[in-house]
């Protein structure tokens, strides 16, 4: 019996979410649910996008899986918050191109590490109505770590056994100077994954020109969050993209997507993220086989090209399209 906290959040993260309940009730695994409430809805209702009952509930589950929130205006966003209070340090990422999907190379398949607890994501700012001033905090300890995940992961992953550390310290020379010092310092432990940085810059135009390069990317908060989406839409979109986030004591898992307030509503929001994501999830809590056979039934219902929500080029529903997953996974 696993426990399983469930913040659906706003918008298309309640419709994604009832595809990632579905597809585990339909599994031969025992959860006991609970679930959170956190976002913009529950500002309204609540007065805080994050109430204490809902970080409770995530801490003391095996796995939080999170649907996605709207962000309100003056208040803090509720799953940078939630991410610092589990200190799920690591947020892994996931690119892969599909079979059936437009992607702008065949064979992409590689995986982002970005910094989770620091960064620009501080939510430190400061200032009058004049100058206004964002902390970017980069400390050795967290760049260090973000690093150690990322060549272990390498290692696991056995592909092109490469680490790729993408920074801007020719201009952010003591934030990102600390961060790319802390990436060759970890290296130094994995003499047999080899190793490379780029700026952001470039980093963004080798995505698109030479993805097959990539095999694991080690950035800190906000890069990892810009390359992510760029990622995305080099294999199919949003849709498509599922996230962890790590750390040593917690799993929260989510979408990489938002709430989509332009197609909410509508029940057309690809669920493939949010399944992918739960796919995760199973596989943190050490469900592999089933992780696994929920990663091939994607692939298999996005090859046949039957039954796809509009993002993909079809005309289903949320709900149909996983159905059809769920179908190939029981
Ligand atoms: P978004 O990710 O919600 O949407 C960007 C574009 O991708 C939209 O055109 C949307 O329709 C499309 N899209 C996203 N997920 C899709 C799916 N599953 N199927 C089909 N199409 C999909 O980002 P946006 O529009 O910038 O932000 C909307 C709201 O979400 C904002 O309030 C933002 O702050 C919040 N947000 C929340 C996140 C979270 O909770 N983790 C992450 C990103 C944004
Ligand atoms: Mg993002």
């Amino acid at each position: 019996m696993y426990d399983i906290a469930i913040i659906s959040g706003d918008g298309i993260g309640n419709e994604v979410m009832e595809s990632a309940e579905y597809l585990l009730d339909k599994l031969d695994i025992n959860f006991n649910f609970s679930y959170g409430e956190a976002g913009f809805e529950c500002f309204n209702k609540n007065g805080t996008t994050l109430p204490e009952e809902t970080i409770k509930i995530a801490k003391s589950s095996d796995a939080t899986l999170f649907g996605a929130s709207t962000s309100t205006p003056g208040q803090p966003s509720p799953i940078i918050n939630l991410r610092k209070e589990l200190d799920v340090y690591a947020n892994l990422r996931p690119i892969k191109s599909y079979k059936g999907v437009k992607s702008i190379k065949d064979n992409i398949d590689f995986i982002i590490v970005r910094e989770n607890t620091e960064g620009l994501y501080s939510q430190i700012e400061y200032g009058d109505d004049d100058k206004v001033i964002a902390e970017r905090v980069i400390t050795r300890h967290a760049s260090e770590n973000i690093s150690e995940i990322a060549f272990k992961l390498a290692k696991r992953r056995n592909n092109k056994n490469k680490v790729t550390c993408v920074h801007k310290s020719n201009v952010l020379k003591k934030t990102d100077g600390v961060f790319k010092e802390s990436f060759y310092n970890v290296a130094k432990n994995y003499p047999e994954i080899a190793t490379e940085d780029f700026y952001v810059d470039a980093t963004a135009m080798y995505l698109i020109t030479d993805p097959l390069n990539f095999d694991v990317i080690v950035s800190s908060n906000l890069f990892g969050d810009i390359l992510s989406d760029e990622s995305a839409g080099l294999v199919g979109g949003l849709g498509l993209a599922p996230s962890g986030n790590i750390g040593d004591e917690n799993g929260l898992f989510e979408p990489v997507h938002g709430s989509a307030p332009d197609i909410a509503g509508k029940n057309i929001a690809n669920p493939c993220s949010m399944i992918l994501s739960t796919a995760m999830m199973l596989d943190y809590i050490g469900e592999k086989e089933t992780a696994l056979k929920i990663n091939e039934a994607v692939e298999t219902v996005v090859a046949k090209g039957k039954i796809l929500t509009p993002d993909l080029g079809g005309k289903s529903k949320t709900m149909e399209m996983t159905q059809a997953i769920v179908k190939e996974v029981i």
